[in-house]
């Protein structure tokens, strides 16, 4: 059976400040995606948060950039930022960018990230959602999974694993995109992978079949709103076991700090931290970034689970480190790396600030 997975999210107010989703807004959308299924436009359906981020997880028959299915996404977001603004929310319907819905999210605002299976026997997904960082943030865990024998020995000792993978790559500025394959260009790749703030995995795909086994979403908040209007939060679907990772060689690659932009105004570099759901709260310092993963078996396109595949005492060296880097990192205040370079800040609020120094530079005359 053919099975479209679409995992879409916005923010669309949080609860304290940028903190979490408000349960009224999870308790809307989990109405109005009730009705969906009742009505038959989606199989089955999830809405979780992580942070301020309302993720609605969909699977159905409709097929990658379904009108129908991005535009039911755009209703919910819509209709549950009417109870942001009834509650005060903070930054109500921020993420809706457009006025109006016109065929697809792309563009508008929302992060997406879908893929259409054929489905297996068994079908392992992990939709892993991330808050207060930028699409991007998935390169150095994609890297690992699909690419680094030392976090996924599948790829040294499975026959169906031993093929290697495809990295669609994108620049997220210049909007190109570029296909590169593992293990044979792996050193080309890492360029483009170490440039997170400009390119971003969107899909990834096993070489011997071409099926697809990764997909994120690689959205620019601040390219498309032309201003810092909040970091993208993006959000990735992984499938796993069989021709792909092992569900715990998918996990494995968060076992170690990787440092990302995000944080305290989108204008940070911070780690990024895997947590179980009860913790997908953003409060020290607006974060530190964090993510989520919802682990499920699909059964004709029904969702079984979430199991929260980060509530693992396994997992707490790894936030354990993270958290000491991010005393580190928090300790250097305004000061690069902390804060992140001078080129990136063009996409936050400070050049609004840095605009009225402007006309006080004078040149260096005699030194
Ligand atoms: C980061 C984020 C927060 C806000 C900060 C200021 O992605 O959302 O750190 O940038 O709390 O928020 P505003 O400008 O909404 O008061
Ligand atoms: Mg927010
Ligand atoms: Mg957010």
């Amino acid at each position: 059976m053919d099975v479209t997975l679409s995992a879409i999210k916005a923010d669309i107010g949080g609860w304290v400040g940028h903190s979490v989703t408000h349960p009224e807004t999870l308790e809307k959308a989990n109405e109005l995606m009730a009705e969906a299924k009742d009505e038959g436009t989606v199989l089955d359906y999830r809405a979780l948060n992580c942070g301020d981020d309302l993720q609605l997880i969909m699977t159905h028959p409709h097929g990658d950039n379904s009108e129908v299915i991005h535009g039911l996404a755009w209703d919910v977001f819509s209709s549950c930022t009417a109870v942001a603004k009834r509650l005060k929310l903070h930054g109500a319907g921020q993420d809706l960018l457009s006025e109006g819905f016109s065929g697809n999210v792309k563009g508008l605002g929302p992060g997406l990230a879908e893929m259409t299976v054929s489905e297996r026997t068994a079908e392992s997904v992990i939709v892993f959602m991330a808050d207060k960082t930028a699409s991007g943030a998935w390169n150095l865990p994609l890297y690992r999974m699909f690419a680094d024998p030392f976090n996924t020995p599948g790829l040294v000792i499975a026959p169906s694993l031993h093929g290697g993978f495809s990295f669609e790559v994108h620049d997220v500025l210049e909007g190109k995109k570029i296909v590169l394959n593992a293990p044979e260009e792996t050193y080309d790749m890492l360029i483009y992978l170490g440039s997170s703030g400009r390119y971003a995995v969107k899909n990834v795909y096993h070489r011997d079949t071409g099926y697809i086994d990764a997909s994120a979403s690689t959205q620019k908040l601040s390219m498309l709103a032309g201003r810092y209007v909040g970091k993208d939060d993006p959000v990735l679907i992984v499938r796993c076991q069989g021709s792909y990772p092992a569900v715990g060689e998918v996990l494995e690659a968060f076992s170690n700090v990787n440092i990302v932009e995000g944080w305290m105004r989108g204008s940070h570099n911070g780690p990024l931290l895997p947590v179980g759901f009860s913790s997908a709260k953003c409060t020290r310092f607006d974060g530190p970034p964090r993510c989520i993963a919802a682990g499920f078996q699909l059964a004709e396109g029904m969702l079984i689970g979430p199991l929260d595949m980060f509530d693992d005492v396994a997992f707490d060296p790894a936030r354990e480190r993270a958290l000491q880097v991010a005393d580190i990192l928090r300790s250097m205040g305004p000061f690069e790396p902390h804060r992140l370079p001078l080129d990136e800040m063009e996409y936050t609020t400070m050049p609004e600030v840095s605009k009225r120094m402007e006309s006080r530079f004078e040149p260096i005359v005699g030194d």
